[in-house]
């Protein structure tokens, strides 16, 4: 066992409201994710709780744990500093929970995606994506990809989120540039 019930309780107690709701979708998810993949589903279910716990913080709170912590927010990052959630959920889940690498890798980078993603790390990104509270217009197309093949769902996903990002005018992560290259450069091809 990754986790007892008391552990769980302690985690979900951080979580609120639509938080909340949407950690439990994305458990489901993952552990779905996980089955038709080959991926542990008890690391999915514990990666999935963990990863949104510092979302509700403020900006301050986030830099405050960064220091704490030791991450170093980059450029995007500090004017996005929402997107730091992932970093330091990652950290309190090492130094709380005292959950293993693999497992912290996976919620580090679920914002954003990175080179060279193991099965756990794409699983918690994509849940993320195609939970069942998740309803925007790109999710059903996600969620179709992601019974066939789910290096195609993953690519689908980055390319909705940075076609999302430049219609908004935000800045790109450079991860999430990597990742797609990275896909690409594997082989991977939309359909
Ligand atoms: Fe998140
Ligand atoms: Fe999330």
């Amino acid at each position: 066992m990754l986790y007892d019930e008391k552990m769980r309780e302690d985690i979900l107690s951080r979580l609120e409201g639509y938080r909340y709701t949407h950690t439990l979708g994305c458990e489901k998810a993952a552990m779905w994710l996980g089955e038709k993949y080959g991926e542990d589903p008890q690391k999915c279910s514990l990666a999935m709780l963990l990863h949104d716990i510092t979302k509700r913080l403020s900006r301050e709170e986030q830099l405050y744990l960064c220091d704490k912590y030791g991450i170093i927010p980059c450029d995007v990052e500090k004017i996005e500093w929402k997107m730091l959630h992932g970093k330091t959920a990652a950290a309190i889940a090492k130094d709380v929970y005292k959950i293993e690498d693999d497992i912290a890798h996976a919620i580090e980078y679920h914002t954003t995606g990175c080179e060279n993603m193991t099965t756990l790390d794409k699983i918690v990104y994509l849940a993320d994506f195609i939970e069942e509270t998740r309803d925007f217009k790109g999710v059903e197309p996600a969620r179709a990809l992601a019974k066939k093949d789910i290096d195609k769902a993953l690519l689908y996903c980055f390319d909705f989120s940075l076609s999302d990002l430049i219609e908004r005018g935000k800045l790109i992560h450079k991860d999430t540039m990597q990742a797609r290259n990275w896909l690409i450069r594997q082989g991977v091809v939309r359909s």
